[in-house]
């Protein structure tokens, strides 16, 4: 009784997930019906909409599962772990052919996995990683490498401030927890750390939000007035910090020098202008991938474990060029 009321918890949710959020809607597949003549389903639980790099994510796994073939079951998570792991479980019951999801956070998703492992889902991990030891509970993991994303932009940082005699940084970081916000830490970290003059001063998760990156913005700048630079761990946190300094009546990229990640259009568009000083890529193109990656697990090929998205840096007159063929 309990396992049905469970089940038809889950299907609610899924719909209502479906129902809500700028990346939660339910494709035809999600809500039943395809024509049924999709070769394979994919059960795919998204993170949520917090990000322009997250809409431009859902939107390539969406067209891509259309022009691949593929039936595709979406479900949005909202940022919450808890609702990624009942849209798993909701696809194990409905018996999709593959599941893919890109964690919200690294740890706790050993006992869901060996769940679809026991069904013999196979699951493909897209964008952030497990920290699992258990590596057979997903097929392959296609992503960027997000300590290299720290190191490049704490490599511009140590050559902007070459000259300096100190530099006092804050950093804005991605969702506690989430494979980005540790491992861009942990890249920066790395690199500025060999250099004496560069000093955290504060280091606070926004949580990949415009809204949280301004409401840590507006913070740290009274807390710490003197601040040299700020490293935002996504483009959308860095624009809320734009907000908090020019209300603080300061001049973005001059007072204050600011890194963020992603490389979306807002992000560009802000580098164009000068008010962001430097982006690190991060490709949301995700869905193309992905889909080969699901017709050659399901045809039983062998695929690589670890998959390397492929990326570049921006400076504003990169920026300036990249601007107008940009599609997201
Ligand atoms: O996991 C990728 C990160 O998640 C992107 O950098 C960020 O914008 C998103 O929310």
């Amino acid at each position: 009784m309990n396992k049905i009321f469970g089940l038809a918890v889950a299907a609610a949710l899924l719909t209502t997930m479906g129902a809500c959020g700028g990346g939660g809607e339910a494709t035809p597949a999600a809500s039943g019906g395809t024509g049924g003549d999709e070769t394979l389903t994919m059960g795919f639980a998204q993170v949520g909409a917090e990000s322009g790099w997250r809409t431009a994510n859902t939107k390539s796994i969406q067209e891509s599962a259309k022009t691949a073939g593929i039936g595709l079951k979406f479900s949005d998570a909202q940022q919450k772990q808890e609702n990624q792991i009942k849209a798993i479980r909701s696809y194990i019951q409905q018996k999709v052919d593959i599941i893919a999801f890109s964690p919200v956070v690294e740890s706790g998703w050993d006992t869901v996995l060996k769940e679809a492992q026991t069904a013999k889902i196979p699951v493909i991990l897209t964008d952030r990683a497990v920290d699992s030891s258990d590596t057979s509970l997903y097929v392959t993991f296609l992503g960027s490498d997000f300590v290299a994303e720290g190191k490049k932009a704490g490599d511009w940082a140590v050559k902007e401030f070459a000259s300096a005699s100190g530099v006092k940084v804050a950093q804005i970081e991605g969702t506690t927890g989430s494979a980005p916000a540790i491992d861009r830490a942990e890249g920066f970290a790395e690199v500025v750390k060999a250099d004496p003059k560069f000093q955290i001063v504060a280091s606070q998760t926004g949580d990949f939000t415009r809204a949280g990156g301004k409401q840590v913005a507006e913070a740290l700048l009274k807390s710490n007035p003197d601040i040299n630079l700020i490293y935002a761990h996504n483009d959308d946190m860095g624009l809320g910090a734009i907000e908090a300094i020019e209300a603080a009546g300061k001049t973005p990229g001059k007072d204050i020098k600011i890194i963020t990640v992603d490389a979306v259009k807002d992000g560009m568009t802000a580098l164009s202008e000068g008010k962001i000083n430097f982006i690190v890529e991060c490709s949301p193109l995700l869905g193309p991938q992905l889909m080969d990656l699901a017709k050659k697990v399901k045809a039983g090929e062998t695929v690589e474990k670890r998959i390397l998205t492929e990326e570049g840096t921006f400076t504003p007159e990169q920026a300036k060029a990249a601007l107008p063929d940009r599609k997201y």
